[in-house]
């Protein structure tokens, strides 16, 4: 079949959910993920056709269906680095780039022993592998529940040529885990699930009904239970004058500060991001 007819069929069937702009710009992401068939490559051969039309009506059931095009083609973009992503992972966002940019901005001076990080919650493995691609003397850890969402990390870590330690630990036992909580680390650095129960009709559908709520949803009686429960372990397990850094919810700002004053952290700074959001918070241990 001709890939103009298509992307007719796409037009037909994806224009009353999607702007057309974005119906022809997933068709071609498609079309050259599926097929190595670039916007131009058709556009020079409007006659091209293709045999093997599963794949890409397959993935016009998946847009009907809302499913962000990363889990589609499987891949994504961030901090300037490829990575692998399914739906055992959250899709990296741009904010979370910033968060990596302001840790990058805040490295401490040198030390004689090496330079060590820990990521929690790591997901994709996106922050802790774009710091370590960074910062190439330090060691970085990284840790999450699902193990899933490790296989993924790990994956993303080989694609990268990187180096991170992964660990599978629920950050909410860690006190079981003594390996980890011997351990020491000149940085801290967390995304944790922050978007409470009530925020969920906000979301767009293909957030809701695609992403992992493991990745995402808190109960609204306590919302910072995964910050409150990384602050107490960064008290104690960040070297002297280590940084402690987070990304937060919005509308949480406030009670962040709070928290890490509650800890005795010192030079707290609470961040917006490009769209002037509370976004990031850091404090680094008294
Ligand atoms: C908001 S996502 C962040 C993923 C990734 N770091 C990023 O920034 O895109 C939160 C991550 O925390 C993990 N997580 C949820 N509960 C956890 C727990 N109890 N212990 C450790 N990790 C947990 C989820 O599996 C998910 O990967």
């Amino acid at each position: 079949m001709k890939l103009k007819a298509i992307q007719y069929i796409y037009h037909q069937e994806l224009d009353a959910i999607y702007d057309p702009n974005e119906v022809d710009s997933f068709f071609f992401i498609l079309a050259e993920s599926f097929y190595n068939i670039t916007r131009i490559k058709l556009a020079m051969n409007p006659e091209l056709a293709i045999d093997d039309m599963e794949k890409i009506l397959n993935g016009l059931e998946r847009l009907k269906n809302e499913e962000p095009i990363q889990y589609i083609i499987g891949d994504t973009e961030f901090f300037g680095l490829p990575f692998k992503v399914n739906q055992n992972v959250l899709i990296p966002r741009p904010e979370t780039e910033e968060l990596v940019d302001w840790v990058l901005n805040h490295q401490p001076p040198t030390t004689n022993h090496q330079l060590t990080i820990l990521d929690i919650g790591t997901g994709s493995g996106c922050i802790a592998i774009s710091l370590a691609k960074h910062m190439q003397k330090a060691k970085v850890y990284a840790l999450d529940v699902s193990s899933e969402a490790l296989n993924v990390a790990k994956l993303n870590a080989k694609l990268n040529e990187a180096e991170v330690g992964f660990m599978e630990v629920d950050i909410l036992k860690i006190e079981e885990r003594k390996g980890v909580t011997d351990f020491k680390f000149d940085i801290i650095v967390s995304n944790p699930p922050y978007v409470r129960e009530k925020e969920k009709e906000q979301m767009k559908a293909n957030v809701l009904n695609n992403e992992p709520h493991l990745a995402l949803f808190v109960e609204d009686e306590d919302p910072l239970q995964f910050y409150k429960a990384i602050t107490k372990f960064a008290v104690n397990n960040l070297t002297d004058n280590g940084l402690l850094f987070f990304e937060i919810n919005e509308y949480l700002g406030g009670d962040m500060v709070q928290l890490l004053k509650d800890h005795n952290f010192m030079n707290i700074e609470l961040k917006q991001d490009i769209f002037k959001k509370d976004r990031m918070i850091k404090g680094q241990i008294a």
